[in-house]
């Protein structure tokens, strides 16, 4: 219907408000790199200090995409017929042109705000003289230089960018879909935990049984404990970014930073960097690795799920006490307009 239609319009706006990541830093060279946000097809490159830019994949000339064209002294270079532009938009020359004053103003793709933050490239989909709602999620053990912190994924899915925040968010499913690697078969009930919502912040702590690390991938430090427990601290961050505190008890900590780019109505990407203070001379390929057989036993679920995006209307869905994560989610997602 009309409203619903009017009701998705909003939402669309209000996350084109906020920060998304659209790459990790690594796949950002010179090169342009062409992406897609929200929709909208985006491209974001380096310029001659390394400072990323984002706009528009779009030469106003005759539509090219700007990713397939290239970088020279701070400016991008259509492929098509040479025009260039400016880091903010502006058409700096037109080859065809003799005389460059004759270059109308109307010659501009729309820039967007770009930084560089966890090793990610964000972007948000505004002009530059409008400001982008929020800052990121504050992870002070990525940038502190005294945790090993590895990259993971990224991981494309077919879905909406809500439906892969919500896999992350849901310990439920862990016997089930991960038996062994994550969650302990014989123990499969969900310890009792209360949500707090604080603005666009949820916060939830559980304390919950562990499968024992496995001989394939020991990443987690419960080496001692015969029946490990775990303590998981959750901050979900709307709309899609989640900061999770790992613990055992001890010194020994484990920080994931997850959040998924929402890359259009049914596909997003998600990135998951993970900081410890301990195992500093495991290679990284051995927590990547075990994350892609975590993320491709969560892939399929998630795939499947219908409506791909998350309802934000309660009654569509049976919900029970144990799904109180899921519930204030589609609440805090609603109260703030971007469900
Ligand atoms: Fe880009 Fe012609 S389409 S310069
Ligand atoms: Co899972």
């Amino acid at each position: 219907t009309s409203l619903e239609s009017g009701a998705d319009a909003r939402a669309l706006t209000a996350l084109t408000r906020r920060w998304h990541p659209v790459a990790y830093s690594g796949e950002i060279n010179q090169q342009p790199f062409g992406t897609t946000l929200l929709g909208e097809p985006v491209v974001v490159w380096r310029d001659e200090t390394g400072r990323p830019h984002a706009m528009r994949d779009l030469c106003i000339h005759r539509g090219t995409a700007l990713s397939l064209g290239r970088v020279a002294s701070n400016e991008i270079i259509c492929a098509y017929h040479g025009w260039r532009y400016t880091a903010d938009g502006k058409c700096s020359r037109i080859p065809q042109l003799t005389d460059s004053s004759q270059i109308p103003p109307k010659a501009r793709v729309d820039a967007y705000h770009c930084q560089e933050r966890y090793g990610l490239v964000w972007v948000a989909l505004l002009s530059l003289s409008e400001q982008p709602e929020r800052s990121l999620a504050q992870v002070p053990e990525l940038e502190a230089g005294e945790w090993t912190v590895v990259k993971t994924g990224p991981f494309s899915w077919q879905t909406n960018a809500s439906r892969q925040v919500e896999n992350f968010t849901d310990f439920g499913h862990f016997p089930w879909v991960h038996p062994g690697l994550l969650g302990d078969p014989e123990r499969p009930e969900v310890p009792p935990h209360n949500v707090r919502t604080e603005g666009d912040v949820l916060h939830y702590e559980v304390l919950r049984p562990e499968a024992p690390n496995s001989k394939e991938f020991p990443v987690f430090s419960n080496a001692e404990q015969k029946q490990p427990q775990r303590r998981s601290r959750y901050e979900l961050h709307l709309p899609y970014t989640i900061v999770l505190r790992l613990g055992w008890g001890g010194r020994e900590g484990m920080v994931y930073f997850f959040v998924s780019q929402p890359v259009k109505e049914h596909q997003c990407r998600g990135y998951c960097i993970i900081g410890r203070n301990y195992n500093f001379e495991q290679p990284a390929s051995v927590l990547q690795e075990f994350e892609r057989v975590i993320f491709s036993q969560d892939q399929r679920i998630a795939e499947s799920q219908r409506p791909d995006k998350v309802p934000f209307d309660l009654a569509a869905e049976l919900h029970l006490k144990f799904d109180a994560v899921a519930v204030a989610y589609r609440r805090a997602m609603k109260a703030n307009g971007l469900g």
